[in-house]
């Protein structure tokens, strides 16, 4: 199946920063291992990290012609503030995961909340750049059954 990676602001500078938090990866290696993994499950993945909202909402809306079959989501901040990417996954119908590298449940009271997750086929959270691999065998399961 066709799995597209997005991630939102701030990723683009994982492993560099906050790396107690976030880890030490960076966005590259978590990229490539994500297309390793989807590869040996024999999926494709496209991805794009953005840092600005619109850019997220028209990769989202491409999903309707490019024969995405899931999406894999770190919204990162994103998560806690938009309605448009919210409006963005329910307009395209396509299932999607959302994910986090740590517990966002174990952070700040304001990370608690998530617009997108009630949308979500499911949510992976503090496992790090686990999270990824974790997905990508949930996105698997999910589209095989
Ligand atoms: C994050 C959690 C968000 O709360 C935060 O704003 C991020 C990263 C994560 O992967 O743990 O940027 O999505």
């Amino acid at each position: 199946a066709k799995l597209l990676l997005l991630n939102g602001p701030n990723l683009n500078l994982l492993g560099q920063r906050e790396p107690d938090i976030y880890g030490h990866e960076t966005l590259s290696d978590i990229e490539r291992n994500a297309q390793e993994k989807a590869a040996t499950l024999g999926h494709q993945l496209d991805y794009l990290q953005s840092n600005h909202e619109g850019v997220l909402v028209d990769r989202i809306h491409q999903t309707l012609t490019d024969g995405t079959d899931m999406i894999l989501f770190n919204p990162g901040a994103f998560t806690h503030t938009s309605i448009a990417l919210r409006d963005a996954l329910a307009g395209v119908k396509r299932p999607f995961i959302e994910l986090h590298l740590s517990n966002v449940h174990a952070r700040e009271d304001f990370r608690h909340h998530s617009y997108l997750a009630p949308l979500a086929v499911g949510v992976i959270a503090g496992f790090g750049s686990n999270s990824y691999a974790l997905a990508i065998e949930a996105a698997d399961h999910y589209l095989k059954k």
